[in-house]
């Protein structure tokens, strides 16, 4: 297939590799041109302008960082797609953010699926990210050979656009939590004169342990935060789950404590580095 991807940044960017392994033409756009160049090695077509990627294009894949970039990109180049052109959303803009998508995309007669994605950027360059997803089962039929490029599962939220991208809130509130969690109790069992790699021996094997915590808690532990997902992206993913659990009528009150270590992290200085991050908010409390 004619695969467009708009937006190459940690996670676009191995979503491009993973459809190329799998056989497609792939064309890319990022609005720096240096974070897609290195994938022309690779046989992707780099393009100079949104449009012309998406000119010709049986798919395309949006992965941007937010709702505001991503309406901007898709409306700037909205000309440029063909009546059978599919437009599969992958970023995280939340419920509010999907639903003025799904008008963006009626108001121009272009067919979209809501696309989330669960994964990070590994799994994004190895295609075997989750894909949760929702619109009309006949447009899923003819993207199905991009999830199976970029995913090894589809979770199929239902029919409605926005489905999938209430159930990635659902998702990330449960990884922001954990990952907040990790820090939390390495950061007293530190506080309490022991070996902080004594609670992941602890709960290792147990049924309360993941591997997830395995994974971030070593992490912790080595201070080392190399991006897998940013926190500064977490931080906008916890404002999306705030609000859609506000007017759901949900109580916030974990989810506005795990926002406040998030932002306590962001201001020491870790917007950049990975949520593990959150680690270092734990202690020295103002
Ligand atoms: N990283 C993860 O683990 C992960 C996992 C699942 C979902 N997500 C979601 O996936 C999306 C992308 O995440 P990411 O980690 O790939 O982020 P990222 O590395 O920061 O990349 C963001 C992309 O958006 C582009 N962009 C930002 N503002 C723009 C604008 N105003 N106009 C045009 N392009 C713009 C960036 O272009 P430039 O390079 O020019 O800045 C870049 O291509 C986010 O919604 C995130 O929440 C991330």
């Amino acid at each position: 297939m004619e695969v467009a991807v708009l937006g190459t940044g940690a996670m676009g960017f191995g979503m491009a590799q993973s459809l190329l392994r799998a056989g497609h033409a792939v064309r890319v756009w990022n609005r720096t041109s240096d974070r897609a160049a290195p994938l022309a090695e690779e046989g992707a077509t780099v393009a100079g302008t949104a449009s012309e990627a998406v000119r010709g294009a049986d798919v395309v894949v949006t992965m941007l960082f937010d709702l505001a970039s991503t309406e901007a990109v898709v409306t700037g180049s909205a000309a440029a797609f063909g009546p059978e052109t599919v437009w599969v959303q992958t970023a995280t803009v939340g419920r509010s953010g999907a639903a003025w998508l799904a008008d963006l995309a009626a108001d121009h007669g272009i067919a979209t699926l809501d696309s989330p994605v669960l994964g990070t950027k590994k799994p994004a360059a190895d295609g075997t990210l989750v894909v949760l997803a929702s619109g009309d089962p006949a447009v899923r039929e003819r993207v199905q050979p991009v999830y199976d490029a970029i995913s090894s599962r589809v979770v199929w939220a239902g029919d409605q656009l926005g489905a999938a991208s209430a159930l990635k809130l659902a998702c990330n509130a449960w990884v922001l939590s954990i990952t907040t969690a990790t820090a939390q109790s390495l950061a007293l069992t530190r506080s309490f004169g022991l070996d902080p790699a004594l609670f992941l021996a602890a709960i290792d094997d147990g049924p309360t342990n993941s591997p997830y915590a395995q994974l971030k808690g070593k992490a912790m532990i080595a201070g080392d935060y190399p991006a897998s997902f940013e926190l500064s992206g977490a931080l906008k993913d916890l404002g999306l789950i705030i609000r859609a659990a506000d007017e759901a009528e949900v109580r916030t009150g974990v989810l506005d404590a795990v926002r406040d270590a998030f932002a306590t992290a962001e201001e020491r200085g870790h917007g950049h580095d990975d949520i593990a991050a959150v680690h270092e908010a734990m202690g020295d409390r103002p």
